[in-house]
Order: structure tokens, then C-alpha cells, then sequence
């Protein structure tokens, strides 16, 4: 029987005593850690004021996958406080910058992308998120509630939601270091994102779901990388959760 591609992955990228890597990294060939879109026109994004007092434990027990939204906008202090808490900067230390979720030896290989249907004070568009410099790169502007929709199986809510984030993996970023391996750490590095955005959102009283059913190319193209050295992996949408 043929063994199916997922299987043979699991085997194949497994550590073994006997087959560890333990061989030199080539420094001089370390990807950067930023992407930057130079000529990007660009929106600042406030330091998130105005946050409430709220437990972790309460964030755990009000978190669930929010599928129907409010035609309520996302205010740009909501959307720049949910950039920062699932993939912002935490901490210079030695010159190295930290972020708030935990990554693979600490390469930060995603990349989030920003479909903001309705955001106070933000053109209807596409941006990306500089880490670097907590602003937005935009990327290009229009409605795209409806495409990103049919690019995720036709699920509506990607268009009823006030904000889609997708994460793209920079592959070379974790590949440089992992090899095969770094296929496992890109999930998982952005499994962290997307659970750290899930509580962010809980604690300024909006709602989320985190979704992995789409049209991979077709995502891949609305955002403009080319699947191969960097390709999506995961989205959510983000709102405030319909009442009733
Ligand atoms: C990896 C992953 C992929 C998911 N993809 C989708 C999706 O495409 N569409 C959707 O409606 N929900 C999606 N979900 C949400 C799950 O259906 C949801 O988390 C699950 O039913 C548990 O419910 P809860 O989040 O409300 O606790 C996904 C969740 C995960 C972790």
C-alpha cells in the first residue's frame, strides 16, 4: 500500500540519534528576520490605549470560535493592540528583538497580512504588518470582503467580519536553520499567533475564529507571494460578535 505524503512526512522529518544535523550553520546565509515593502505607502498604528482589566482565566473561559459579527467596526486601537499581542515585538535584549508568541530559535518565519473590511480611520484593502516598525504597508485597496470569502470554501464570515489576518510562512527563514524540520515549526509557530490573537480579542470584548479551510493559491495570490518561498498557512477573522 502506498504510504500517504503526511505519514511519510511525519517519518521524515523525526530527530534520531543517529541522523541529528550537528553540523555548522552558514551565518552569512541567515535570512532576515523583517519583511518590509519599500515603497508601500504607510499607516502608523497607535500604542494600544484604553485596555480593560481582565483575567487570563476569564479570556480561557469566554474564547470560542465566533462565526457571526456585528457590522460594528473594528476601531484602528483594537486592530493595532491584536497585531501586537500575536505577533509584536515583546523586548530588546542584547539587540535582539523578542516577540510575544514563541518561535523555532527564534526566527519569526510568519508573516500576517491584514483584509480590513471595516476598520475606523483604514481604506478598505489589503496591508501587510510591518513587525519592525508596528505600522501597516498597504498593499492594496478595494473591497475584498467577498474574495477572500469564496478564497475560504465560500465561508461568510471571512466577508461579515470587520477584519480577516492571514499568516504566510517565510520558509527559508526556519529552513535555514531546521531543514526538513522546520515544516513542523512553521505550524507550530503560528498555531502560537493565531491562539495569542484569540485571547487578545476575548480581552477587548471582540470575537474570533481561527480558519485553515481555503484555497490555498488562491489566498496566496490575493496577498501577493508566491506559495513556494512563502505561503499561507492559517487566518482568522476578527469582530464584534453578533448579540443574540
Ligand atoms: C487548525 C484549525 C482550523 C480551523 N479551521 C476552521 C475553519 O476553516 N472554519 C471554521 O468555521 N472553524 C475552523 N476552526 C475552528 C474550530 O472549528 C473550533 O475551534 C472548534 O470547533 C472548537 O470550538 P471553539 O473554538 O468554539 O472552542 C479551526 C480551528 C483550528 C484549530
Amino acid at each position: 500500500m502506498k504510504i500517504g505524503i503526511g505519514k511519510r512526512f511525519q517519518e521524515e522529518t523525526k530527530h534520531t540519534r543517529d541522523g541529528l544535523d550537528t553540523g555548522e550553520l552558514d551565518w552569512t546565509a541567515k535570512p532576515k528576520p523583517y519583511k518590509t515593502y519599500r515603497d508601500a505607502s504607510r499607516i502608523a498604528l497607535p500604542r494600544a490605549k484604553g485596555l480593560v482589566d481582565i483575567t487570563l482565566d476569564q479570556c480561557l473561559r469566554l474564547r470560542w470560535s465566533v462565526r457571526t459579527f456585528s457590522p460594528e467596526s473594528l476601531t484602528l486601537n483594537d486592530l493595532s493592540y491584536i497585531l501586537w499581542a500575536s505577533t509584536g515585538i515583546r523586548d530588546t535584549i542584547d539587540d535582539f528583538e523578542f516577540r510575544t508568541a514563541p518561535s523555532a530559535g527564534a526566527l519569526y518565519p510568519i508573516e500576517s497580512y491584514i483584509v480590513a473590511n471595516r476598520v475606523e480611520g483604514l481604506s478598505k484593502g489589503i496591508y501587510h504588518y510591518s513587525v519592525k516598525n508596528h505600522e501597516l504597508e498597504e498593499l492594496k485597496l478595494g473591497d475584498f470582503s467577498s474574495d477572500v470569502a469564496a478564497a475560504a470554501l465560500d465561508q461568510g464570515m471571512c466577508a461579515e467580519a470587520a477584519v480577516v489576518i492571514i499568516w504566510s510562512a517565510m520558509i527559508e527563514r526556519s529552513k535555514w536553520k531546521y531543514g526538513q524540520r522546520c515544516y513542523r515549526y512553521l505550524y507550530l509557530d503560528v498555531g502560537h499567533i493565531a491562539q495569542n490573537l484569540a485571547l487578545a480579542a476575548v480581552s477587548l470584548g471582540l470575537g474570533s475564529c481561527q480558519i485553515a479551510a481555503f484555497f490555498d493559491d488562491e489566498v496566496n495570490t490575493m496577498v501577493g507571494i508566491n506559495g513556494s518561498d512563502e505561503c499561507v498557512l492559517y487566518m482568522s477573522v476578527i469582530g464584534v460578535p453578533q448579540k443574540g
